[in-house]
């Protein structure tokens, strides 16, 4: 007897959900705004999304499927990350519904845009930050066995940054100020950055 439930996923989780989400969680939100050829500006939250690199700066997001994020940071080359905070939790998620392409995702979910300075998507006005990425890397996932999975890591160096000062302490960014969303497991979780749940600790020498 072991205390450990263990599964091979390709057989199945054996459990009342699948844990794998709620276990790599929570993550951060990816609110990517794209245009597309017509100039249509699209907007959807995705939670595969983290950074991968400093210099320069690499992020990235997982497509489950191609969806309409994908095929405009492929064809334009561009995109922009959009902070999904505690306030903007509402239209985060309105903007993750099935919408025909050529509907504005902006203004079904009632959010104002701002134009960006280095790309042609816009940003999401009302959110504390966003990057302004050009796509650098577009990676179809395989398995194991090196088959091909109906799945895309979209990455893109960020070659613009626009922070809300008040953000800013003495010109440190304050990551709990902006009250991040973070997406739990199920159908319906998340978590918010606090500062109460934040602790510090050094790297060994
Ligand atoms: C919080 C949240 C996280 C999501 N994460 C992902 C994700 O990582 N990958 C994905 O393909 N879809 C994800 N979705 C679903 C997409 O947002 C949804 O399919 C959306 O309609 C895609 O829009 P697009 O076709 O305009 O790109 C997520 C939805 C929500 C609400």
């Amino acid at each position: 007897m072991t205390n450990y439930h263990f599964y091979r996923p390709i057989d199945g989780h054996g459990l009342a959900h699948n844990p794998f989400n709620a276990i790599i969680a929570p993550r951060p939100i990816g609110w990517i705004s794209t245009v597309d050829r017509d100039g249509v500006a699209n907007l959807a939250p995705y939670s595969f999304f983290n950074a991968f690199n400093y210099v320069p700066p690499i992020i990235g997001f997982a497509s489950i499927g191609a969806k309409d994020s994908l095929r405009n940071a492929r064809e334009m080359g561009e995109f922009v990350w959009n902070l999904a905070s505690y306030d903007l939790r509402s239209p985060m998620n309105e903007s993750a519904a099935p919408v025909d392409a050529e509907i504005d995702e902006f203004a079904r979910a009632e959010l104002a845009k701002t134009a960006s300075r280095c790309v042609t998507p816009p940003r999401v006005a009302a959110s504390p930050v966003s990057f302004e990425c050009k796509t650098s890397q577009i990676v179809q996932l395989q398995n194991a066995d090196g088959d091909e999975v109906d799945s895309w890591l979209v990455m893109g160096e960020v070659v613009g940054v626009h922070i809300d000062k008040a953000m800013l302490e003495n010109g440190v960014y304050q990551t709990a100020r902006a009250k991040p969303i973070m997406r739990g497991g199920g159908p319906a979780d998340y978590f918010v950055v606090e500062e109460a749940s934040k602790f510090a600790m050094d790297r060994p020498e």
